[in-house]
């Protein structure tokens, strides 16, 4: 075998010749928050260029960020008022309306679908009088917010509770309605985590009591952790992912080998600060550390990123 690595390193042409990963801009997802209470836009600590913002703000963000090829988004929507159950999802409908009626195919637009930024306790699921969790009522409520979404125009829709079935009611109530073409993005390999600590703040979705252990995986255990992408796989999910992304290099092979479809990964609120934070001390920077993370990710086998500096692919001048 040949030893050498410093005869191709010579100059950029002969690297550039040498790369073996690369991707595309559409690969790259940009999360975008839309809340009923905000007036214009707050900035969200710790996610450069990430702002909390009122519909008419988000529609202007996004024109800013077509000029920068930026397309495909992840939606959350933070509604004013939080309650038990029997969700009201009128802010949601028109919120997905207003931008696909703008936008029409000019974006895709993928929305999260979880509940823990419309229940009181800041929980992703509904609980029993025994604080068990209602998985038929949380299920329910879950697919309801699908299909509303689906009826207001959304493009796809990503699932990021981690109830078991799920997915599969998702599909269900999709299909029974005819929309039988809308993908559905699983958030099928997540973690309960450490590193969304900005993004909660942001969703305004921290659990008042206790923490989300119950049904987010266990960082200590591979094998939840891909069994939990097989359970989505098999539930009927499009795409799945991993989640925090960076922290959860080692599975996205194994999830594809394992199931033979894409696993992209959600380079998380957390990962995203610590290099906003560091570049801010100057210790580091950013663009650079930004760009390397999404290389990291893209040579692990993810299929598609999504990150809150996809606005940014076109400053780091990643393609031409
Ligand atoms: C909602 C949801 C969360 C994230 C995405 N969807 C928070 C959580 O599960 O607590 C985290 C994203 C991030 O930190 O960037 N369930």
């Amino acid at each position: 075998m040949n030893n050498n690595i410093l005869r191709l390193k010579k100059n950029e042409i002969i690297r550039n010749m040498c790369v073996d990963t690369n991707f595309l801009q559409d690969q790259l997802i940009q999360p975008i928050f839309i809340s009923q209470k905000v007036k214009d836009s707050n900035e969200i600590p710790g996610l450069q260029d990430n702002y909390v913002m009122s519909l008419d703000r988000a529609k202007k963000q996004i024109e800013k960020d077509l000029k920068s090829k930026c397309k495909n988004y992840l939606l959350f929507l933070v509604p004013e008022k939080k309650s038990q159950g029997n969700f009201n999802l009128d802010f949601h409908f028109s919120a997905i309306k207003s931008l696909k009626d703008s936008f029409s195919n000019d974006i895709f637009l993928w929305a999260d679908v979880c509940l823990c930024s419309l229940t009181d306790h800041g929980h992703c699921c509904l609980y029993n009088n025994n604080n068990e969790i209602n998985l038929d009522q949380t299920l329910l409520e879950l697919s309801n917010m699908a299909l509303a979404y689906v009826n207001a125009g959304i493009d796809g829709v990503s699932p990021s509770d981690m109830m078991d079935g799920r997915t599969k009611a998702i599909r269900n109530i999709l299909d029974k309605n005819n929309h039988n073409f809308v993908p559905i993005m699983s958030y099928s390999t997540k973690f309960a985590s450490n590193f969304y600590g900005p993004f909660r703040h942001a969703a305004e979705s921290a659990p008042k009591f206790g923490n989300r252990k119950q049904y987010q995986l266990d960082y200590r255990n591979k094998n939840d952790a891909l069994r939990a992408s097989l359970r989505c796989a098999n539930e009927g999910a499009d795409l799945l992912m991993v989640k925090p992304g960076l922290y959860s290099l080692d599975l996205i092979d194994d999830i594809k080998k394992q199931t033979n479809m894409m696993v992209g990964a959600y380079q998380v609120s957390g990962e995203y600060s610590g290099l906003t934070l560091a570049a801010e001390k100057d210790l580091l920077n950013f663009n650079e550390a930004l760009k390397e993370s999404w290389y990291v990710m893209k040579r692990a086998g993810a299929q598609f990123i999504i990150t809150y500096g996809a606005r940014k692919a076109k400053e780091l001048e990643l393609f031409a």
